[in-house]
């Protein structure tokens, strides 16, 4: 009898626990990288190194995110603001806060044609920029050797509008079509170990862009050019979401590369902003293929964008309507 009725008082907290979760079903998260993770999935933010001393800040930017894309640290005018001297001191704030959470951490960029100083710009010879482009790349993805999960390799080398061109930067006039798979063979052999990444704007719906873009992916996996995911910066409003979203990713997933949602803000307020979040992240969560997405910021207060309010959380760090649409999708 006493043993049976310690067996008894054994077994009544295993059952608790089991009917506190239910069967199959775990305990909806309340973070958004907790969302993301049981989804397979990880949730990001843009991190500015400037902002990484107010604690409303940092509070908010660990408890809900588990990747970091530096705002704007690693790109050229950052890195090399002069030719052959790098400096990397805020980038390395955002990728020591990064590592020191655990979080992953997005190279952002390494071949762009704005935030590009002056002195690359006037170089009028393309052999001469080419291997200026080759240095730049080997020395920012080779500091950050094996601390990155993705590069955004290059950034936005495809013109607006419908003639699917390439944007005609100084890239572009001084070295040619070749310059986008130079660039990524560069990034390779400096950190084999980073995901690279092609990334863009207004390619989130199927477009005369998108289609040139999706048409470099394809050739690249055909002729064996390294590149392993596509990044979609979805910059958008709440009536510009575009109704393909989905169907785009994953044609482009079908290519064999990974695709990122990276650099999501939404213009907008209320239910209509949270709507039009819930639409991208359900398009993401849809294709297999689609494993990361990030926030272009923490807070409105600091987005590139503040007037339109485009993040999750607002001025003061509330969770907006948005958010709480953003991770009950993630919990669904
Ligand atoms: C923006 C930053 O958010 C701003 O702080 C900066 O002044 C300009 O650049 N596409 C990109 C990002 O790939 O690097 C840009 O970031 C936004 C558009």
């Amino acid at each position: 009898m006493r043993k049976s009725l310690g067996v008894v008082l054994a077994v009544v907290p295993v059952l608790a626990a089991l009917v506190v979760t239910a069967p199959g079903a775990s305990a909806a998260a309340t973070t958004l990288k907790a969302g993301a993770s049981a989804k397979g999935r990880v949730f990001g933010a843009a991190v500015a190194a400037n902002r990484l001393g107010e604690s409303a800040y940092v509070t908010t930017l660990n408890r809900e995110f588990n990747q970091a894309t530096p705002e704007n640290e690693m790109k050229w005018d950052a890195t090399e603001p002069n030719r052959g001297q790098f400096t990397y001191g805020n980038a390395d704030r955002v990728v020591n806060h990064a590592r020191g959470q655990g979080m992953a951490v997005r190279g952002h960029t390494l071949v762009w044609h704005s935030q590009l100083p002056g002195w690359v710009s006037n170089i009028g010879s393309g052999s001469e920029l080419l291997s200026v482009m080759r240095n730049h790349i080997s020395n920012v993805a080779g500091r950050y050797r094996g601390q990155i999960a993705y590069w955004d390799v290059v950034n936005e080398a495809f013109a607006d509008g419908t003639s699917g061109a390439r944007r005609s930067t100084v890239f572009q006039q001084r070295i040619g079509n070749g310059y986008i798979e130079e660039a990524f063979r560069a990034a390779r052999t400096a950190d084999p170990s980073a995901k690279l990444c092609y990334n863009d704007y207004n390619t989130d719906g199927q477009n005369a862009k998108s289609t040139a873009v999706y048409n470099m992916v394809r050739d690249f996996k055909a002729r064996g050019v390294p590149i392993d995911c596509v990044g979609f910066q979805a910059h958008l409003s709440t009536g510009s979401v575009p109704g393909d979203i989905q169907a785009n990713l994953q044609r482009f997933a079908n290519l064999g590369v990974d695709v990122h949602i990276t650099e999501l803000d939404i213009g907008g307020s209320g239910t209509s902003q949270a709507d039009a979040y819930a639409r991208v992240i359900r398009a993401c969560l849809a294709v297999s293929r689609c494993n990361a997405i990030t926030v272009w910021g923490v807070t409105d207060k600091y987005s590139w964008r503040a007037s339109q309010t485009p993040l999750l959380f607002d001025g003061n760090y509330n969770k907006k309507p948005a958010y709480n649409s953003v991770l009950s999708v993630l919990n669904s």
